[in-house]
């Protein structure tokens, strides 16, 4: 489906349906079909809704974006596939990083949040050296440089050993990233702003989630995270590293699923 924000074209999967509304972020450098497994099997309890962020898959890239302008990029899907009440948010990584913005501008559109392969904190100072260096190899080398550096990483152990054609289909996705949607995004995470001091402020339970083979984001950032919750929820998906939905999508979603029903439970469940 392709969805039209106030200057360009978005593309977005959406399940329909009058489930909970969970709207599903990508992380870097993918797009939404890396959430074909939750779109296949968490329709129904769910309207799953997983857009392409500009730069990425079948969404046209544009200059200068920012963790608060693909928020209100979501925003304006949300209003236009007609959801008219407050949504789920799962980000991984990116994503995550997406899901602070959105939950910092539009907190009343939130019901639920999911952290999956994500952190609060900005990028070091290495961290922003790297970004610039990704950005130059993109634009030197081309997309498939940056995904043949990255791809090694984006797995666990046991993904690259036993699911090869679960790396190829990461790659292809990775693949349908075009070199300047990844300059973009590069530098609007190197700029993104510092997340921790929110997760404290979030009154509802939020499920982490996060693979136990992730070699991008230590899962003691997880950890971390979950300590400064209200009402944290840590899941750690064992045989999994940084793209667990994709890698592990059986405890994934069970992880999802429960997280609903705790969700309906609240504050319920304290009382
Ligand atoms: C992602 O998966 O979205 C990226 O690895 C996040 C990052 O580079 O910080």
């Amino acid at each position: 489906m392709q969805e039209t924000t106030s200057d360009f074209q978005i593309y977005v999967e959406d399940t329909g349906g009058s489930g909970t509304p969970l709207l599903l972020i990508h992380g870097y450098p993918l797009n939404s079909e890396m959430w074909k497994p939750q779109l296949e099997a968490l329709a129904g309890p769910f309207r799953v809704i997983a857009p392409d962020l500009r730069g990425h898959g079948l969404t046209p890239p544009t200059p200068g974006v920012s963790m608060d302008l693909f928020a209100q990029d979501l925003k304006t899907v949300l209003e236009r596939t007609g959801v008219d009440k407050p949504v789920i948010l799962c980000g991984l990584s990116m994503g995550g990083y997406i899901a602070f913005a959105f939950y910092r501008l539009f907190p009343r559109s939130v019901s639920g949040l999911i952290l999956a392969a994500t952190r609060s904190k900005p990028d070091s100072a290495t961290a922003k050296a790297n970004r610039d260096k990704q950005a130059a190899l993109s634009r030197e080398k081309g997309v498939a440089a940056v995904v043949e550096d990255m791809l090694p990483k984006m797995m666990s152990p046991d993904t690259y050993r036993y699911n090869p054609g679960l790396v190829d289909q990461a790659r292809q996705i990775m693949m349908e990233t075009s070199s300047q949607g990844m300059a973009s995004a590069l530098l609007a995470m190197k700029d993104r702003p510092d997340s921790t001091s929110l997760l404290s402020e979030i009154p509802f339970p939020v499920l982490v989630v996060h693979g136990k083979d992730d070699a991008l984001i230590p899962l003691e950032e997880a950890e971390e995270m979950e300590a400064q919750l209200q009402h944290g929820i840590l899941e750690t998906i064992p045989e999994a590293g940084h793209l667990l939905n994709l890698e592990q999508p059986g405890l994934f979603n069970r992880a999802v699923m429960n997280y609903l029903l705790t969700l309906q439970d609240f504050p319920k469940e304290g009382k």
